[in-house]
């Protein structure tokens, strides 16, 4: 009798325990599957994660609290801590199985490489996807579009080559794009941005330090571009199409293509705040109309082909000559008098 008694008792005592919520953050069993698998699956990692302990305690982890679920995962070496994460190896697919996750980011590992890998295109509740200042390398892969709550995708300065994939457009959601710092080739997609909704959404392209040719998208027209950095690059054509007195554009850097339009034409947005073309070959004068421009406090036209004199008064700032030198007849303050 006594002993049935313990038995129950003991049976008891075991789902208690089992069921008992040492916190109401306990993280989910299938996740914690996942990131042990992660950090296994590195060649080497400074990561201390152990199953002895809450995931949701975990270094770099972040977990919905009345879920369990792991929302984010975020590695960052910075200049305070610049060696301290070790993931030695690639992405691991495993991340893939963290189906909750909405921001992954790994900023300044170092020792990160390989190419991202298709499993992560699992990840339905991802927004914010930002590997910077990595090893990784491979293609920008035309499996991100399937990302389809994405709204960030910030892969800057790491190995990635080949060609922007037009897929990338067809996100409804994603209007924040920096893939500066790559190899990547060939035209920027005239897609990008098209599937955005809501169309009200200000856009930010950052392609700069590449190797992308052809000439800008005129669709970049029909969206609400605030900041865009194509420079060092090797653009051609036209780019006027960008500006216009009721267009959102705040800043702007085209340096350091092939650009050639007419700047005489173009009108600046209202609130333009810093615009680089210099290192181009744009024709023309500067617009008179800049002076009218409240909060621009940078302005680089340096080594083009313009002409003509420098407008002056008004709310223009002054800016050091070499910001205007090497055009074909620039001139007046700060350059010499205009004859
Ligand atoms: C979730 O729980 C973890 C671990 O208890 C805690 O560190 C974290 O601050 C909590 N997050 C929120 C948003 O409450
Ligand atoms: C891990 O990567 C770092 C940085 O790239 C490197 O210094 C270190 O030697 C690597 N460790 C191993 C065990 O591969
Ligand atoms: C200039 O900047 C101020 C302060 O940020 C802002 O309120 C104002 O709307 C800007 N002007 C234009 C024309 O964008």
């Amino acid at each position: 009798m006594s002993s049935t008694f313990t038995i129950a008792a003991a049976i008891l005592l075991f789902f208690a325990l089992l069921v008992s919520p040492s916190s109401s953050s306990a993280c989910n069993k299938q996740d914690e599957k996942a990131l042990l698998a992660f950090k296994n699956s590195f060649l080497y990692t400074s990561l201390k994660w152990s199953p002895s302990t809450d995931c949701c305690t975990w270094d770099f982890v972040g977990c919905d609290n009345t879920t369990g679920r792991v929302t984010s995962l975020y590695f960052e070496n910075n200049n305070i801590h610049p060696e301290s994460i070790f993931l030695n190896g690639s992405i691991p697919s495993a991340t893939g199985d963290l189906s909750s996750l909405e921001t992954l980011r790994f900023r300044g590992i170092t020792s990160l490489n390989g190419p991202i890998p298709p499993q992560l295109s699992k990840l339905k509740k991802l927004q914010s996807l930002e590997i910077y200042v990595t090893q990784v390398s491979g293609p920008v892969p035309s499996f991100l579009s399937e990302l389809t709550s994405l709204k960030e995708l910030k892969l800057g300065y790491n190995k990635l080559s080949g060609t922007i994939p037009p897929s990338l457009g067809s996100l409804a959601h994603l209007a924040d794009i920096g893939l500066f710092g790559n190899q990547l080739t060939g035209t920027i997609p005239a897609s990008l941005f098209g599937g955005l909704n809501p169309k009200s959404s200000l856009v930010s392209l950052v392609l700069s330090h590449n190797k992308l040719t052809g000439s800008i998208p005129r669709s970049l027209a029909d969206v609400r571009v605030s900041s865009l950095y194509l420079q060092n690059n090797n653009l051609d054509g036209d780019a006027s199409f960008l500006f216009g007195r009721s267009k959102f554009l705040t800043q702007v850097s085209l340096a350091n293509n092939n650009l050639a339009f007419d700047l005489d034409k173009v009108e600046f947005p209202l609130g333009l705040l810093f615009i680089d073309i210099s290192h181009n070959k744009i024709y023309g004068s500067i617009p008179a109309q800049i002076v009218e421009l409240p909060n621009l406090s940078y302005i680089d036209v340096s080594s083009n082909r313009l002409c003509g004199k420098i407008p002056s008064g008004g709310k223009f700032v002054q800016l050091p000559a070499e910001n205007y030198e090497h055009n074909k007849c620039l001139c007046g303050t700060p350059l010499p008098p205009c004859k």
